[in-house]
């Protein structure tokens, strides 16, 4: 644990940053060139990233006056939990590439302010270590754990031992990138990890045979993805895991549908915040139909360009349980540390909390699709 954790020595928080945009506007000075392309990039030429932003902003909310709002609060119940807030910190891989304290500053964070953490496959730092600085509050969030399945069973066996034995609660099997997008950003600065920093709860994984390709085979199609995962691959997961197994990057309605044939432990709507396949629908968008495909079976978590506590409202109101973060915690780490994650879940919950007050909704029951504004064929 790095100098920046003790009580007396928190690194303060940038003068005029009180937005989460703030903190990103500060974090491309506290980033090096090499970590804003990663952090901040998406695929190509970042359509989706700015899509999800906009799709959230482009969504109205349409008011209600003169209710009783005392008593009021955003308690909402995930997993057979309750929790006090519906906001989780997103896996973002390598973290310490932002800030030396990297994922146990998140860690602290994310437990003291009651949001649940989702741990990535390729943290850069033992899943064990994070969670022991998460905590057992009871009052805390849900501690999750995301996986990258490895073509080794065995070893992702292991993996998801070691993950159920340090106490996880969950599993979320990202299935939306098996390969990585066009990471154009990344390309033109010469993104590298710098040494010290890499995924090391993969240690020990065997490096991928080299298979020879024969002519006219793809080195993608025929090497990388002769192993990807699939729906068989979800089903054996299930059957080695007594976590309830969620699915992150959930677009499509048919997909979600299949989730629910599997008994999931419920569906995250996500485009990978824009960095795998760019001109993918954002998330705004895709939600309602998925939601709709669930039809309350599962919870539905989404994803993608949330910034603002009116777009965690307007989620809410589209059918979803819950939302992560991802970049604009990564930015406050920059900024300052476990203190930097902290103000930015405080922001967006203190944000949350006057939009459900200024939105005539007293709890997250009371935010449905008629809190926004749809057109009428004949409203011109
Ligand atoms: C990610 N994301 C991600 N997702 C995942 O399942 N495993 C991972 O290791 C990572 N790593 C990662 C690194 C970085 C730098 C970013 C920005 C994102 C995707 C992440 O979980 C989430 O879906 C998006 O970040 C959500 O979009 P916003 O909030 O960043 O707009
Ligand atoms: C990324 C991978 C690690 O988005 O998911 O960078």
């Amino acid at each position: 644990m790095g100098r920046y954790l003790t009580m007396n020595s928190l690194p303060p928080i940038p003068a005029g940053v009180v937005t989460l945009d703030d903190h990103e506007t500060h974090a491309r000075t506290t980033l090096d060139a090499n970590a804003w392309a990663y952090f901040a990039g998406g695929a190509a030429d970042e359509h989706t990233v700015r899509a999800n932003a906009d799709a959230w902003h482009d969504l109205q909310l349409l008011p209600r006056v003169l209710r009783p709002l005392a008593g009021g609060h955003t308690r909402i119940t995930l997993l057979g939990r309750d929790l006090a807030h519906p906001i989780l910190l997103a896996p973002v891989a390598y973290q310490r590439l932002a800030h030396p304290d990297g994922e146990i500053a998140s860690a602290l964070a994310a437990s003291a302010l009651q949001a649940g953490l989702v741990l990535s496959t390729q943290a850069s730092t033992p899943l064990e270590d994070v969670a022991r600085a998460f905590g057992n509050d009871p009052a805390r969030g849900p501690l999750w754990f995301q996986l990258y399945l490895q073509p080794d069973r065995g070893f992702n066996r292991e993996l998801v031992q070691r993950v159920e034995a340090a106490g996880y609660e969950a599993l979320v099997l990202t299935v939306d990138a098996p390969c990585h997008g066009a990471r154009d950003r990344e390309r033109r600065a010469g993104f590298r990890l710098p040494p010290g920093i890499g995924a090391v709860n993969l240690k020990g994984l065997a490096a991928p045979a080299t298979t020879s390709l024969r002519p006219g085979q793809s080195a993608l199609f025929d090497g990388l993805l002769a192993h990807a995962p699939t729906w068989d691959d979800v089903a054996w997961l299930q059957s080695v895991t007594r976590l309830p197994v969620l699915l992150k990057g959930i677009l499509h309605p048919d997909d979600a549908r299949q989730a629910v044939a599997l008994q999931a432990g419920g569906v995250i709507v996500s485009n990978h915040g824009g960095r795998t396949l760019d001109t993918a629908i954002a998330t705004a968008r895709a939600l309602p139909r998925v939601a709709e495909a669930v039809h309350g079976e599962l919870p539905v978590l989404v994803d993608g360009g949330i910034r603002r506590g009116t777009d965690v409202l307007k989620a809410m109101a589209l059918g979803a349980s819950a939302v992560l973060i991802g970049r604009p915690f990564v930015f406050g780490l920059a900024n300052a540390g476990a203190h930097g994650v902290a103000h930015v879940l405080r922001l967006l919950r203190d944000e949350l909390e006057i939009a459900m007050a200024l939105a005539g909704c007293r709890t997250l029951a009371d935010a449905s699709p008629a809190c926004l504004w749809t057109e009428r064929r004949d409203d011109s």
